[in-house]
């Protein structure tokens, strides 16, 4: 079905910015090259990210290696081509002539010895080129971030990425000195490395970032073939390394970024949440805790530009369907059901088997945290006394035979007023 331009428009406005929908395309390799940068407007998508551009000459740039690991839903690679800082300023005017009404971020990281002037530099640079916004790279694990995780020498080479964006003053310093250089709204992408993502957000709204991002890839151990430890994951490509992880395995964590940051930074600001977004789902949970935008990366570099028609069609019936107008509408609606674990309200209650459907096949007597469930008679008993509650029972029968219900109390108790431990 052909795709038409009341399909994919959705605006909102946030940060100054108006975007015809919440969707981005993150920055990675999709959003290197002017021929990606028109599909994205083709395809619908509201804004791009441009790839990193590093300035002075990336120190580590080199010709890609990814895996997609399917049974695992991991995305994972450590090599990967940055741009320079001519790539960077071409792409971006470029991007301005040849697009309508794509909103452009200039993603960049600052690695000379300029220090503060340097970064404040570059970011004009990009506002001349006509950059609609500027998105400061506090992110990426696998450029200095890798190196010192294996503890590799930091005399004579720059701190980019995540090795910056765990330091809340250094990311309070540096979003200052580019909000005082440039008039388009500056963006603070953040990596939860810091320990406390909401906090460095908050040191980021605090000197002037218009908005924040998360959520960068961790870093991890790419799988390891155990029977042939040097058979590395990576085609192509001799030894490994610690590899960046993203995609759908990524999506708790990085809504849980998105929950904290916007718990810790009020609802002035925007958040752009990014992490494992395939389906218009994973973009309606992000929103409920708190994204206006949404970024996305590894399923595009899988799927294609394609997806945001899709994506766009099935946010539309959700919204319809839940009598809403806008994305904007789903913001923060989940915020007030988190709690802190001291005030989750226990509900009184046990597991009870439907002996219709057991079919005694023994699973739920192994579970080694309660053993209340034995057999007898060809079916499943619950033990009364032993049941914690807990419900694992229920998640691991094959046959759909436990249910969880309400212990009897005074009043009786109902689904709207249960007993509460
Ligand atoms: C191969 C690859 C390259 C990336 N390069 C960049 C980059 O240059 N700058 C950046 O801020 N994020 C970069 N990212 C991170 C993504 O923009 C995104 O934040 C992350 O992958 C999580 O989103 P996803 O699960 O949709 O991929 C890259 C991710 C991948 C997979």
């Amino acid at each position: 079905m052909k795709q038409t331009i009341k399909d994919i428009v959705m605006p909102i406005e946030t940060a100054g910015l108006t975007f015809k929908n919440p969707f981005i395309v993150a920055s990675g390799p999709a959003s290197r090259d002017i021929s990606q940068i028109i599909q994205a407007e083709k395809s619908g998508w509201g804004g791009v990210s441009i790839k990193l551009t590093i300035d002075p000459e990336p120190y580590i740039s080199r010709n890609p290696r990814y895996r997609w690991l399917d049974d695992s839903d991991i995305h994972i690679f450590t090599l990967e081509k940055r741009l320079n800082l001519e790539q960077g300023l071409r792409l971006v005017e470029s991007g301005r002539e040849q697009t309508k009404d794509l909103i452009l971020f200039a993603n960049i990281t600052y690695a000379g010895d300029k220090g503060l002037d340097g970064w404040a530099k570059l970011a004009k640079k990009f506002e001349d080129a006509g950059a609609h916004a500027i998105e400061i790279n506090f992110c990426c694990p696998n450029m200095s971030f890798n190196l010192d995780a294996i503890g590799e020498e930091k005399e004579g080479r720059p701190s980019t990425g995540a090795s910056l964006g765990s330091n809340v003053e250094v990311v309070k310093m540096i979003t200052r000195a580019i909000k005082e250089s440039v008039s388009i709204p500056v963006f603070a992408k953040l990596t939860p490395e810091a320990g406390n993502i909401g906090e460095v957000a908050k040191g980021a709204v605090d000197a002037g970032a218009d908005g924040v991002c998360g959520t960068a890839n961790r870093l991890g151990v790419p799988p390891i073939d155990i029977y042939n430890p040097e058979n590395i994951v990576y085609r192509l490509q001799e030894y490994t390394s610690l590899g960046c992880i993203s995609g759908p395995w990524l999506k708790p964590l990085a809504l849980r970024d998105v929950l904290q940051m916007r718990t810790t930074i009020g609802s002035e600001h925007t958040i752009i949440g990014t992490g494992g977004v395939r389906h218009f789902s994973d973009a309606v949970e992000m929103g409920m805790v708190g994204a206006d935008l949404i970024g996305v990366c590894t399923a595009v570099m899988l799927l294609g530009f394609d997806i945001l028609p899709r994506i766009m069609r099935d946010l539309k019936r959700y919204l319809q369907e839940t009598d809403r107008d806008s994305f904007a509408d789903i913001r923060d609606i989940a915020l007030p059901y988190f709690k802190t674990a001291a005030e989750l309200t226990m509900i009184t209650g046990y597991a009870r088997v439907i002996d219709e459907n057991c079919v005694a096949c023994g699973f739920c007597t192994r579970i080694a945290h309660c053993n209340a469930i034995e057999i007898i008679d060809e079916k499943a008993v619950v033990r009364r006394d032993k049941c914690l509650g807990c419900s694992t029972c229920v998640d691991i029968c094959p046959r759909d035979a436990i249910e969880m219900v309400l212990k009897p109390c005074t009043p009786a108790p109902s689904r709207r007023n249960p007993c509460r431990e």
